[in-house]
């Protein structure tokens, strides 16, 4: 299994490229145990809810491989790295069921290749749905990285962004900066332009101003959890986005794939939210720019409320308020099938 940010080699090691590193150097980070897969994920290596999910998955692979006794440690491990995207979990209980039924590691590693390949088809599905939904010439905002780094290949938000571009829209996209971690600036700008697609990069606070001006006809965000009334938790920042396109009556889109859905959470009341270091608040780009001494917090996710939710596309179809039928019907059309 190889794409352009994530190989899995003949000698059961994982290559992916170094997101903290991006765009100025495109340098490759080997893990060899499952031990490797959680720090490449905990210290963001790897980041966004599918692609998480995928890697984690290889992490399990290399625990049944190496030790199929260490399954449960290796579970913990991961699963304790990032708490808010439930693809991760997701994708643990996915392999540790499958691993319980199945003792030969080349299966196990199969299952977790076919975890990749259905990502990839999952993100084809629903930016082609959603690509319906984009306007046929204006401006859209999107906020942190839900491109193809995000995933397998091809991404969730920007994969909608992608296909109405390649379907003859004429978009130009808004990348919001997203502070602290700056996946807009460095990861969504470095994937516009290397996909040919206009876009200016803004700061967070700029938002507002360019929907006032009337600069922006869309939102499409991705997900890290989706509850089951649809209140959904995406990178910290969205929540006021949501709150902005509501004022300024644009309709405001998730995208993600049906594994982001959480049935088991009722409401975002119930979604772990990640406090990542305040280091990551107090300096930027390795400088501190807060007095010594100053403490900062550092929610690294949000919850956006269902009711600024104009529709949550997925790879099963587009879910309409109130939500909780259409997600629920996705779910369950999708545990149907598996
Ligand atoms: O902290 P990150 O970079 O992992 O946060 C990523 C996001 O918030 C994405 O929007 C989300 O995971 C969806 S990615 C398709």
């Amino acid at each position: 299994m190889k794409t352009a940010h994530l190989e899995w080699t003949a000698d059961r090691s994982l290559r992916m490229l170094d997101q903290t590193r991006l765009p100025t150097e495109e340098r490759w980070v080997e893990a060899r145990t499952y031990e490797d897969v959680a720090e490449a994920i905990r210290s963001m290596v790897v980041r966004g809810a599918p692609l998480i999910g995928v890697v984690a998955a290889f992490g399990m692979a290399m625990a049944a491989a190496s030790a199929p006794d260490s399954l449960d440690e290796a579970a913990a491990a991961l699963r304790a790295t990032r708490p808010t995207a439930v693809n991760l979990s997701w994708a643990i209980d996915r392999m540790l069921a499958f691993a319980a039924a199945h003792s030969n590691p080349h299966d196990v590693i199969q299952e977790a290749e076919r975890i990749a390949v259905e990502d990839a088809a999952m993100c084809r599905e629903m930016s082609r749905l959603g690509a319906e939904l984009m306007p046929a010439r204006g401006g859209v905002l999107t906020h942190c990285n839900a491109g193809a780094l995000a995933m397998v290949e091809y991404g969730s938000a920007l994969g909608v962004i992608r296909a109405a571009c390649e379907a003859g829209k004429d978009l130009h996209v808004f990348v919001d900066e997203t502070r602290p971690f700056l996946q807009g600036a460095r990861l969504t700008a470095w994937e516009l332009q290397r996909l040919g697609i206009p876009m200016t990069l803004i700061t967070d606070n700029m938002a507002g101003y360019f929907m006032q001006a009337g600069r922006i006809q869309a939102v499409v965000t991705g997900a890290d959890r989706i509850a089951a009334n649809g209140d959904t938790a995406n990178k910290i920042g969205t929540y006021s986005v949501a709150v902005l396109a509501h004022e300024h009556s644009i309709p405001f889109y998730i995208a993600a794939p049906v594994s982001t859905i959480d049935l088991r959470c009722e409401s975002g009341a119930g979604i772990p939210i990640e406090e990542r270091s305040e280091q990551e608040v107090t300096h930027f780009a390795g400088v501190r720019v807060a007095p010594e001494g100053v403490h900062a917090a550092h929610p690294a996710f949000d919850v956006t409320p269902a009711r600024y939710i104009t529709g949550i596309i997925t790879n099963a179809g587009i879910a309409r308020p109130p939500f909780r039928s259409d997600l629920e019907r996705f779910v369950k059309g999708v545990e149907a099938v598996a």
